[in-house]
């Protein structure tokens, strides 16, 4: 049987409920260390039936959002009943507006208390993920129809340990591979633990995929260091969690070109020159294709788990979204077996380090009145499904 290709939009907790107080990048926001603090955000945490409603009159038949671990565990072992109580709801109204629900367990933020203790840093933090991940499925398991356990392991790494722009703010090989290696254990047990409690469910994880291209093909160097770098970046954690994946959940936002230079010797990324979005980001669709052509040889089901720009004007999202699905027809014609699409993302929101001021939903909110308006794109995309739904 042909199963419905999915479509929606993703959202993620800490950039949209509002008062996410007990995770490391509240603390971090306090201490001043930000552009700006996520306050009330878009107040999703109050508005979720709200901005559900939005979706499904928007045309999505599924939503992508994330759980607070933050909030459901106050301290170790220490479960918040209240929390899981709002959670609860919040999925249930998902089930009411029938859109088919894909959770994420992590994305960026950690418990306070998770932090102190070194966070992913810290060889126990893994078993720790896994205790929190068999609790949700113990919990809310039947509400949920796709697990994501971890948003971008890669991204999280680099920003945070390595390129020093996320808390904690390091710049450590050591800690680096330290963090990468737990993480790929926290998956793993994680993807473990949920299937103890729900056999059946359907677990994976949202990878990050650049599409990387030498700047010349004839050029040995330039395709070496593309390889090198592709492999290092986009399939190291797919090894390192290989046999844990019933799915695999890409998220798309670059592509980058490299270049090598023997004299003097230099590895640099090409300046991109073609459109952009509003943060400075290469939008090129071909991308798309690439990285999920990459992807065949897992022989996984794929859902596109994130992909939008930043776009205030609303003058480039609608092309962008009619590119990369048709970037991901491509990929289908060629034998990817592709399941489902989310727009990054359905709101407006607090885009991590850049603050509130790139706007990537397909919903416009205003911070003052937390009005929401859809854009003219979303109702492009809404065309978009409801076309493809009568083919
Ligand atoms: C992240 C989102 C983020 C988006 C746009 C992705 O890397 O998962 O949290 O908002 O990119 O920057």
């Amino acid at each position: 049987m042909m199963s419905t290709f999915l479509y929606g939009a993703a959202t993620s907790a800490h950039k949209v409920e509002g008062y996410n107080i007990h995770n490391d990048w509240w603390a971090w926001e306090k201490a001043g260390l930000s552009v700006v603090e996520s306050g009330a955000a878009a107040d999703h945490y109050n508005r979720f039936a709200e901005d559900f409603a939005l979706a499904k009159g928007l045309g999505h038949n599924a939503h992508r959002l994330s759980l607070e671990w933050s909030r459901l565990e106050l301290a170790p072992g220490k479960w918040n009943q209240a929390a899981f109580d709002h959670y609860r709801e919040v999925l249930q109204e998902l089930k009411r507006q029938e859109l088919v629900s894909f959770v994420t367990l992590h994305h960026f933020t950690n418990p306070v208390w998770l932090a102190k203790r070194g966070g992913w840093q810290d060889k126990k933090t893994p078993a720790l993920f896994a205790r929190y991940a068999k609790k949700v499925a113990q919990e809310l398991g039947e509400l949920v129809d796709f697990w994501v356990t971890i948003n971008e392991p890669m991204v999280y790494a680099t920003q945070s340990y390595w390129r020093a722009k996320w808390p904690p703010q390091q710049r450590s090989v050591v800690a680096l591979n330290k963090v990468v290696r737990n993480l790929a254990l926290g998956h793993r047990q994680a993807y473990a633990a949920i299937h103890d409690t729900i056999p059946e469910a359907q677990v994976g994880l949202a990878k990050h995929l650049i599409a990387y291209v030498p700047e010349h093909r004839n050029q040995f160097g330039d395709r070496l260091v593309t390889s090198v770098q592709d492999w290092w970046f986009n399939h190291r954690f797919l090894a390192l969690t290989r046999g844990a994946h019933d799915f695999i959940g890409v998220n798309f936002y670059f592509t980058v070109q490299k270049r090598v230079r023997l004299i003097p010797w230099q590895i640099s990324d090409v300046p991109w020159t073609g459109p952009t979005s509003d943060l400075g980001w290469p939008l090129r669709a071909e991308g798309l294709t690439q990285v999920l052509l990459h992807l065949k040889r897992y022989g996984l089901p794929i859902y596109i788990t994130e992909n939008g720009l930043a776009d205030a004007k609303d003058t480039r999202r609608a092309d962008f979204i009619r590119d990369h699905l048709r970037a991901v027809e491509t990929a289908q014609k060629q034998g990817v077996n592709i399941r489902g699409y989310f727009h990054w993302s359905l709101l407006d929101n607090f885009e991590w380090a850049d603050g509130f001021d790139p706007r990537f939903g397909l919903i416009e909110v205003d911070y003052e009145t937390q009005q929401r308006t859809p854009r003219p794109s979303a109702y492009v995309y809404k065309a978009i499904i409801e076309q493809a739904q009568t083919l």
